[in-house]
């Protein structure tokens, strides 16, 4: 069984983070995202995955090679101008012989694919679409049943009042390749507007997997911060270290949390469910709740920060407050004992006003 992941996106709503790397390696845990959602494919016995990118390909290259790393199989295959949902898997179709999956590249999820792709052989449907309920339906695609699992329509982002339902697509699909065969070659063309809304209308099958299991969308900074909470609590306390660094023996890390190699972490540092990349140095006094720090990012002496985002090599002075929700972009440098707005944003070099 092979799999097509859709990594074409601009991310243009996880800004600034995906200013320099694509959504589909912004770091996770401190591991690239795609790395999680190969691991999954891999849990389920699907090891053949074809990368459909278009927005910054090229550190998704290097970051993930040809995959043997994660006992995978990587193909890439890169856009010159983006197709669209559909358009990016019809670009793939040399590729694809037999019934094929499709991921969204940017969901984390338990969803149980192995059942998804029994139930897909067994109802004879053409598509299957995995649905997960959600609190708002309108900013994803929504997905009307009846009572056997076929679905009855298909409606992306709809306004509040077109809503029926709370489960959506939750951007997992297996499909028969003759599906393809409905995506015109060489244009833009989504699966979520013209292709499933097309079949259900055409009255071919079309069916759905609905699903409890944990799923979440990182697509913006909430999500985001949202999936590592998420992620650290099943940790319960635990306090993991990637690799070898300097902790003050009189900071106190409070697990759940994450500490990448090669840290320094000062005096009377407080740590609490707190991700931190590689090559950090957490200053004296600092203090970090629910922060997510990327690869180099200096704290100074007395910070805090708490339920934010600093991006690659980000800097941030002595006393300064970075209240939840704030995203500071890579290399973005924070004057000492600045006070943050909550949710605000700081651009990288050269993306002012964008
Ligand atoms: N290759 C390629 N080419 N990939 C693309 C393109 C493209 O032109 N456009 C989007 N993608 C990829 C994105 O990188 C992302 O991984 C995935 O397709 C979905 O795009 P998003 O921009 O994240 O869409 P969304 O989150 O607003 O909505 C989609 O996902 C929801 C679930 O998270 C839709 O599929 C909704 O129906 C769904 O509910
Ligand atoms: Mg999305």
């Amino acid at each position: 069984m092979k799999a097509v992941i859709l990594v074409g996106g601009e991310g243009t709503r996880l800004r600034p983070l995906t200013c320099n790397i694509p959504k589909a390696i912004v770091p996770v845990l401190n591991r690239p995202f795609l790395e999680h959602q190969l691991l999954y494919l891999r849990r389920h016995g699907v090891t053949d995955v074809i990368l459909a990118m278009g927005y910054l390909p090229d550190p998704v290259r290097e970051c993930l090679g040809n995959g043997s790393q994660l006992g995978v199989k990587l193909t890439y295959l890169v856009e010159s101008s983006p197709m669209g949902t559909a358009g990016a898997v019809k670009n793939a179709g040399q590729l694809l012989d037999g019934p094929f999956l499709v991921l969204n590249g940017d969901i984390i999820t338990g969803i149980d694919l192995s059942a998804m792709i029994a139930q897909h052989r067994d109802s004879g449907a053409r598509v299957s679409i995995a649905l997960t309920p959600v609190d708002n339906p309108t900013v994803f695609g929504v997905v009307e049943t009846d009572g056997q699992g076929r679905v009855r329509r298909f409606l992306e982002k709809p306004g509040w009042d077109q809503v029926t339902t709370n489960l959506i697509n939750a951007g997992i699909y297996m499909l028969e390749p003759e599906v393809l065969g409905m995506v015109p070659p060489s244009t833009r063309s989504m699966f979520e507007r013209d292709v499933f809304p097309a079949l259900v209308e055409a009255g071919d099958p079309v069916f759905a997997f609905p699903s409890d299991a944990y799923w979440i969308d990182i697509g913006t900074p909430e999500k985001y911060l949202q999936a590592h909470r998420d992620l650290l609590q099943g940790w319960g306390g635990e306090v993991r270290m990637d690799g070898k660094s300097q902790v003050h023996p009189s900071a106190r890390i409070e697990g759940p949390a994450l500490i990448g190699e090669g840290c320094i972490i000062g005096r009377d540092v407080r740590i609490k469910g707190a991700v931190i990349g590689p090559c950090c140095r957490v200053g004296e006094g600092a203090r970090l709740e629910e922060a997510v720090l990327w690869r180099g990012v200096q704290v100074a002496e007395g910070a805090l920060l708490s339920n934010c985002v600093a991006g690659d090599a980000a800097s941030i002075g002595c006393g300064c407050h970075v209240p939840p929700g704030c995203i500071i972009g890579d290399g973005v440098r924070i004057e000492p004992e600045s006070r943050l707005e909550r949710g605000y944003r700081l651009w990288p070099d050269g993306w002012q006003g964008i």
